[in-house]
């Protein structure tokens, strides 16, 4: 069995090194003390939704697998893992998987990433109901580690909640046994994204401006931060 070593260097002053089995997802062999704080913020502010991709810049399934195995070690409700995952590297599963799935809800004169510009790969996230019922936060937490995963090794996605869920199991046969609570789409991003501040107003939608560039408005901190007493 081939097994793949990797080497990162994070600015000069850490590493992680490990080792990643391709079949049998054996994984860490040694960490050393990976990303500074500096690196860890940079990867959260990369970390947005992409929704236009070089398209041609294809992922490696392996590449994929990895980017499972971040979910498959986070944490899960009661330890349970009732999460699986359906991967999709291939043009003619993508072009499947792309007609079920809706982007981008406040843009209303834009109906998604034209061709060439969509996700070179998917990763579907599938509920066992054989294993359990409720794998809501568990859902979010394993996104959120693969698209963490994804910005780090270079690449990009989007979570996607709204999909027609009835043609995307039948178009891919998943079994009843699976529920389908998200896709992640995932490429190479091409597009650039910019987070403001929510004005006076309090508007949360999404825009794009004249040069195509997309705006995220966020809440400021203090908003956030409840002080009770
Ligand atoms: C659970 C969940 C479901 C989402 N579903 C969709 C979706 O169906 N289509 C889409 O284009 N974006 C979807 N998004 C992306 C959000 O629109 C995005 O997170 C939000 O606009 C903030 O942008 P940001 O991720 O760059 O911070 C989803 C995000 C989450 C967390």
């Amino acid at each position: 069995m081939e097994s793949a070593y990797h080497a990162r260097n994070s600015g000069g002053k850490f590493c992680l090194i490990y080792n990643f089995h391709p079949s049998k997802s054996v994984y860490l062999l040694a960490i050393t003390s990976c990303h500074t704080p500096m690196d860890f913020a940079e990867i959260i502010l990369k970390n947005r939704s992409y929704r236009r991709f070089y398209e041609e810049q294809s992922i490696p399934e392996q590449t994929i697998r990895e980017l499972v195995n971040y979910a498959r070690l986070s944490a899960s409700s009661g330890n349970i893992q009732g999460l699986k995952f359906y991967l999709s590297t291939e043009t003619a599963k993508n072009k499947l998987i792309f007609s079920s799935v809706r982007w981008a809800y406040y843009l209303k004169d834009w109906d998604g990433p034209t061709e060439g510009e969509r996700p070179s790969a998917y990763i579907i996230l599938l509920g066992d109901t054989e294993i359990h019922k409720t794998i809501d936060v568990d859902v979010g937490v394993a996104a959120q580690s693969i698209l963490l995963g994804a910005v780090s090794m270079g690449y990009g996605g989007c979570m996607i909640g709204s999909l027609d869920r009835v043609s995307l199991r039948k178009k891919l046969e998943i079994p009843d046994r699976f529920e389908i609570p998200l896709v992640i789409a995932l490429g190479k991003p091409k597009e650039k994204i910019v987070i403001e501040e929510i004005g006076e107003e309090g508007n949360i939608e999404y825009w794009r401006d004249e040069h195509q560039v997309h705006h995220v408005p966020k809440r400021n901190l203090e908003e956030l931060i409840i002080h009770l007493f």
